[in-house]
């Protein structure tokens, strides 16, 4: 296992923020007279953050969990295509969804579920990540042709810079998932 990442966002700060975004999300469907929210965690990496979103909701809701993979080379470094894995197995028509997940990067991942659960028929479909990256990556590629826009996220964590982080259900190469903190990987 490589070098300790350094420390970006400590762990009493994602817990403090979490709470904040349990709040805003809970009272935003509270006073839309939404009762009943469904949560559908992207797998792997948002299974930390969802646990912990869950649990501090205050709007009754439900939990389900979809498996993608966007990246595809044997590094694990360079967006691949998207692979649909395991699908929810709660029937979307009608139901408030929000997409869970822990990172967004090029926004590739969000944009194709967006697509997948649309089509669904939810009575609203919204999307809440802890971190999201504006910088580099995401501006570069949205200069792209025939790209479209930068995928819209309802809630946000942290923005944060274009570099590497690990933990909080984040990974490098399946290393570092548990960190209680989000970690930057140092260049090797
Ligand atoms: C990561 C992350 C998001 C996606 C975001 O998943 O969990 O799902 O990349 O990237 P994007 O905005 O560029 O699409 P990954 O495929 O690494 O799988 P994991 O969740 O199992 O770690």
């Amino acid at each position: 296992m490589s070098e300790k990442p350094e420390v970006l966002i400590k762990e009493e700060s994602i817990r403090g923020r979490v709470d904040e975004m349990a709040r805003r999300i809970s009272t935003h469907y509270t006073d839309a007279g939404v009762t009943e929210v469904l949560l559908v965690g992207v797998l792997r990496g948002a299974f930390i953050f969802l646990a912990d979103l869950t649990r501090r909701l205050t709007i009754p809701h439900r939990v389900d969990f979809i498996a993608v993979s966007a990246y595809g080379d044997s590094a694990g470094t360079t967006p691949g295509s998207i692979k649909l894995w395991k699908d929810v197995t709660t029937d979307i028509a009608g139901r408030h969804v929000l997409l869970v997940e822990d990172i967004c990067d090029t926004g590739r991942t969000l944009r194709f579920l967006m697509e997948v659960f649309s089509r669904r028929g939810p009575a609203s479909l919204k999307t809440c990540v802890l971190v999201r990256k504006p910088g580099k990556r995401a501006a570069d590629l949205a200069k792209q042709k025939n790209r479209a826009e930068p995928v819209t996220v309802d809630y946000v964590g942290f923005e944060i810079p274009d570099q590497w982080v690990v933990g909080y259900g984040l990974d490098f190469q399946d290393q570092w998932r548990t960190l209680p903190y989000i970690g930057v990987m140092k260049p090797e």
